[in-house]
């Protein structure tokens, strides 16, 4: 042991905390996508794995952000934010999601991205011993920051058979009544699955039943196509009374970098948030939000990258088919999410989605992300690289030739 070993938070494992902390998975698969080219330098990687837009923001948005950031008015700190955006959020979840009532300065509060505003979270409201209920698959960061301050995650798993919802009414009693927050994430990443009125109605009935605070992540709250209107969390009878949403700039409106988000409710919890967020950091820049604010203004630059998602998916889910996968077209976010194979004609037998992800990865130079938390499966996203419709088409079909050579079977 040095002098540093035992300066690590035992909360966090102590000396072990560099051997428990697990890798996160997107390491592991950019280590061995890197190996795949490496191995095969002319064969074009296939990425279908990619978790953010494609195409940069919108031209107004970044002229806009090029003239703020000239002015002086915005060099400084930003603190907790300015009005304006709060303004403009006010708006924009009253054009999207009909959310009526919501005053701006009370109601809202940026964050560097929902990532940080998900971190904040467990400080605000998490002792430890408490559980805080997750969704499985799904992103890990609140589930993190609860381990990290003592609390403990209490899987959800969302089951093809479910519909990937969760089943709260499997949810043990004695994890109910240690239950302080409850996380749910629609449209999902991974499964592309989008909430139902009757879905969110269920929630807000067991949050009141049983005490339980719900945090809504609506990062891909926009993306909405086929038929799908978004739907807020917050516009369900008695949602903003047991729950909290997150809004985010970042794939809406391509903006992933730019780090914009914003939390929505009870003037009491923006009011808990904006504490720790004052103590944690000091803003983001004011030329970013107001770039922000231009974009707000502007939903109908989503409703374009949604368009364009949609017909994406509407090369890549037939010719998945005709590969056998079993899918159907989401609705919502960039995502979906496939069943694995379980082997090759040739006999190659493949046990869990990070056996298939690899595998083809290795054998085709396709890039996916695996899941085995609840069921195996693999998760494409239609935000691959490919310039114009033409491209896209041919990307399609080189995926397709490239994974029916694998010959699975299902
Ligand atoms: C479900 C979910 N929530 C939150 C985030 C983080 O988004 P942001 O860029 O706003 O931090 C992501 C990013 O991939 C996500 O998939």
């Amino acid at each position: 042991m040095d002098f540093f070993d035992d300066k690590i938070a035992q909360r966090l494992g102590g000396i072990n905390f560099y051997n428990t902390n697990k890798i996160y998975k997107f390491e592991k698969i950019k280590k061995a996508k890197k190996e795949a080219i490496k191995r095969n330098p002319h064969i074009a990687l296939i990425d279908m794995g990619i978790g953010e837009p494609d195409l940069p923001a919108d031209s107004n948005i970044i002229k806009m952000l090029c003239n703020e950031a000239e002015k002086k008015e915005n060099k400084g700190y930003a603190d907790n934010g300015i009005l304006e955006f709060q303004e403009a959020a006010a708006k924009y979840l009253e054009k999207i999601y009909g959310l009526k009532n919501i005053n701006p300065s009370e109601n809202i509060l940026h964050g560097i991205g929902s990532k940080s505003i998900l971190s904040m979270i467990p400080l605000c409201f998490v002792n430890p011993g408490d559980i805080v209920l997750t969704t499985v698959p799904g992103y890990p960061v609140i589930g993190n920051y609860t381990e990290f301050l003592g609390g403990t995650v209490y899987n959800l798993p969302l089951y093809k058979e479910n519909n990937f919802y969760p089943d709260l009414s499997k949810i043990p009693k004695d994890i109910i009544e240690k239950s302080k927050l409850l996380y749910i994430n629609y449209p999902n990443n991974p499964t592309g699955q989008i909430p139902t009125k009757e879905f969110y109605e269920q929630v807000v009935h067991f949050a009141y039943k049983n005490n339980i605070l719900v945090i809504s992540d609506a990062a891909y709250g926009a993306i909405a196509f086929d038929g799908y209107k978004p739907l807020s969390f917050l516009s369900i009878d008695g949602g903003s009374e047991v729950g909290l949403e997150i809004h985010s700039l970042s794939k809406a409106f391509n903006m992933t970098g730019w780090r914009l988000a914003f939390m929505v409710g009870h003037s009491k919890l923006i009011k808990a948030y904006s504490i720790i967020k004052g103590h944690t950091d000091s803003g983001q820049f004011k030329g970013i939000q107001k770039a922000g604010v231009y974009a707000l203004n502007h939903p109908e630059i989503t409703d374009r990258n949604a368009k364009r998602y949609s017909k994406r998916f509407d090369l890549l889910i037939p010719a998945l088919r005709e590969v056998g996968f079993e899918i159907n077209k989401p609705r919502g976010s960039f995502y979906c999410y496939v069943p694995i194979p379980k082997g090759t004609k040739s006999g190659i037998l493949l046990e869990n989605a990070e056996q298939v992800s690899l595998f083809i990865l290795q054998n085709s130079l396709i890039s996916t992300v695996p899941w085995d938390d609840a069921g195996s499966f693999l998760r494409f996203s239609v935000t691959f690289e490919a310039d114009t419709p033409e491209e896209e088409i041919k990307l399609i079909k080189e995926l397709k030739n490239r994974l029916l050579r694998l010959n699975f079977i299902f």
